[in-house]
């Protein structure tokens, strides 16, 4: 019977570019994905950017950007990645859509009917200098237990003491450096200590839906005291203005805490998707025999399993059936880090041009359906490309293909013989545990299972001997024979592992010249027909090229402080004259320059760079600057830029400044001025 599958990955924060480990949760997901779809089940598979909370919002800021443009500008970028992965969501969306702003609403207004809402007052930090009440994260100061300077408000990474924010020794904003002070402000709860949400949450956690691991793992939360009463903790749902998310109704300047709203962002990307492609939203989630799966990392359990499943459920609305949990990715041993250059960028490692299929099957031999961290180790990644998928598989049609071509004109043979049949009646056996083990999410021990099954294959072409057959008088049909049953070999191999190979399925397919394959596509037999001619269907690694993936990146600080460079940063990678020559620097005169309202940092500057129409362009120079200083003045424009929507209006170009890296220490700033006799509208060379 066909499955109904509703599959999201999480959302990702929209601050910034994949890093690997999204690009791993996506890979296991998307492999699920594809291989629900290759037995013929409707899946749904979705994502979107995590758009709100204050971190995003001082970045927005901090880039001079509204927050909706600072987070359109991270979402324009994710489409070449996903692709380059072939991850194939069928929707991408943004919690900022109308769609999450109207279900957050709606279901915060159920939660509130069914009295599970509750408003207290608390005291938080609040940064007078900024006017904004301080999230843990930015306020910094001494740890209460071991005194370690420069702590956040959460925990100490020195001695690891976990504290709330008024614990730390001379607090400070991480935004202004003042020192906070208490105030006090209305909040709201969503009662998660309510009797009716302990009961439903202790029976939704241990109904076998869940990991083992993490089912035990919850069960914690449920301990009873010497009363038998369970403290589940009340969960804190508001934040006060100035915040990037969704307004509370009527709550004005209060907003939902973008972990209240960020889940609901699955609900809204199908409703967004189901728009686009005339599905009927209600009706499909009210289908009984729809599933609806999250698969997530290991830290963010708790919002998965406590307070999404518990939101749904008191708003009167479908709960999750699963969520699958994986563990977090670590390179040769060593947590991920940006600057010690042991992190890997997905972008870079599309951009080295190394192939997507490689990192695919890596990362799916690798995983399996526990929570256990996953180990990226190069001198592996190496071995395990080049020796199994390359030197086994990939082996198998380059050994007949040849022989195929030149001695049969591409065609198959009608009869395999009696070893031949064994061999693929035998391969054709495995299908059912194979398929298990894909649904178990054991994509190591499916991917071991089908090595198992090219060794056979390989066993079997070297006691055949085609290339002896070959010199042999007379054994042309043997030789056909075994051709043949390598090809329908290949074939079947290539049905299982096309949930992780989907682009090297797709190229085989075209070599073996059949309609795309699916998983019953294994028990039938491919039958006499002509193939094309074999090409190159994979290389391998060259560790050299893998190499380059670990050098650090051109933006990563220093390794040692031993010597400052100049401008207080490292030169940015070497490019050639063709890149920059894309950049179109032009002559312009400052016509005018203004103050911008509401931004200390900005200047509006009218540009003139002899087009024949002025430009506005907006700079962060108006710490160094008066504006009537600048007004007549020649500078530099980057002319070819494309034009960004700012929180005040839209910049069209850049004007050049130099600034040394460390800021606080070095706050000059110093706009570039050509030699007198340049005119507007020159080009800098
Ligand atoms: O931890 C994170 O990166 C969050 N942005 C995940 C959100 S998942 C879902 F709830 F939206
Ligand atoms: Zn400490």
């Amino acid at each position: 019977m066909s499955r109904k599958l509703f599959v999201t990955t999480a959302l990702p924060y929209a601050n910034g570019p994949f890093h690997i480990g999204h690009i791993m949760e996506y890979i296991q997901a998307d492999t699920w994905v594809r291989f629900q779809r290759l037995q013929g089940h409707e899946v749904h598979f979705v994502c979107a950017d995590d758009a709100h909370g204050a971190p995003i919002m001082i970045a927005a800021e901090k880039a001079g950007l509204t927050p909706q443009a600072f987070v359109a500008d991270i979402a324009a970028g994710r489409k070449p990645t996903l692709e380059g992965f072939h991850i194939a969501f069928d929707n991408w969306h943004s919690t900022d859509g109308p769609e999450n702003h109207e279900l957050a609403r709606s279901i915060y207004l159920a939660l509130r009917k069914n009295e599970l809402i509750e408003s207290r007052t608390v005291e938080q930090f609040y940064d007078p200098e900024k006017g904004m009440f301080l999230p843990d994260r930015f306020i910094k100061g001494e740890c209460p237990n071991c005194g370690a300077p420069d702590q956040y408000g959460d925990n100490c990474e020195s001695c690891g003491a976990v504290y709330t924010p008024t614990d730390l020794k001379n607090p400070r904003s991480a935004l202004t450096g003042a020192t906070p002070v208490l105030r006090s402000s209305e909040h709201f709860f969503f009662r998660l200590s309510d009797p009716r949400c302990v009961e439903f949450l202790e029976e939704w956690t241990q109904d076998g839906r869940l990991q083992p691991e993490v089912a035990n793992k919850v069960r914690e939360w449920f301990k009873r005291d010497e009363q038998g009463k369970v403290s589940l903790g009340d969960w804190d749902i508001s934040r006060d203005a100035p915040y990037f998310g969704i307004e509370i109704p009527d709550a004005p300047g209060k907003y939902f805490y973008v972990w209240l709203d960020a889940p609901v962002g699955y609900l809204a990307s199908l409703k967004n998707w189901f728009g686009k492609i005339g599905i009927d939203y209600d009706a499909y989630l009210a289908d009984p025999s729809l599933e609806q799966i999250h698969f997530i990392g290991k830290d963010i359990v708790t919002f998965h399993t406590l307070f999404w499943p518990a939101m749904l459920k008191f708003s009167g609305r479908k709960v999750p059936d699963r969520i699958y949990v994986h563990g977090h990715l670590t390179v040769s041993g060593a947590k991920m880090s940006k600057s010690c250059g042991t992190g890997i960028s997905p972008l870079r490692y599309l951009e080295l041009g190394l192939d997507a299929e490689w990192l695919r099957y890596y990362i799916c031999a690798k995983l399996n359906g526990r929570v256990e961290d996953l180990d990226f180790n190069p001198d592996d990644f190496v071995a395990r490309v080049n020796a199994d998928l390359v030197g086994k598989y990939i082996n198998i049609a380059s050994r007949a293909a040849g022989f195929l071509s030149r001695r049969f004109g591409g065609r198959l043979s009608a009869d395999v013989g009696v070893e031949g049949r064994v061999l693929l009646d035998g391969l054709r056996a495995q299908a059912d545990t194979i398929k298990g083990l894909y649904e178990e999410r054991e994509f190591g021990k499916a991917l071991r299972e089908v090595m198992l099954l090219t060794d056979r294959v390989n066993e079997f072409v070297d006691r055949i001997k085609p290339w002896e057959l070959a010199k042999q008088a007379g054994m042309d049909a043997a030789l056909h024979d075994a051709c043949t049953v390598c090809i329908e070999a290949f074939r079947v191999l290539t049905i299982y592992l096309k949930p992780v190979l989907p682009a090297l399925a797709a190229r085989v397919e075209a070599f073996l010249q059949v309609p795309a394959l699916v998983w019953a596509d294994s028990a039938r037999a491919m039958g006499h027909h002509g193939i094309g001619e074999y090409r190159h269907l994979m290389q391998r690694v060259d560790p050299k090229r893998l190499e380059a993936l670990f050098e650090p990146p051109a933006d990563a600080p220093p390794a040692q402080e031993e010597e400052t460079p100049p401008g207080g940063e490292a030169l940015a990678a070497e490019i050639g004259i063709a890149d920059f020559a894309k950049v179109d620097l032009r002559i312009a005169r400052i016509v005018a320059a203004e103050r911008v309202e509401g931004s200390s940092k900005l200047l509006c500057l009218t540009l003139d760079a002899g087009e024949g129409r002025l430009r506005q362009v907006f700079g962060g120079i108006a710490s160094a600057y008066a504006p009537e200083q600048l007004a007549g003045k020649l500078t530099v424009l980057v002319a070819n830029l494309a034009p960004r929507q700012m929180k005040f209006g839209v910049s069209e170009g850049m004007v050049l400044a130099a600034s040394h890296a460390d800021k606080k220490a070095h706050p000059g700033l110093y706009v570039l001025e050509p030699w007198p006799g340049a005119v507007p509208g020159l080009r800098v060379r």
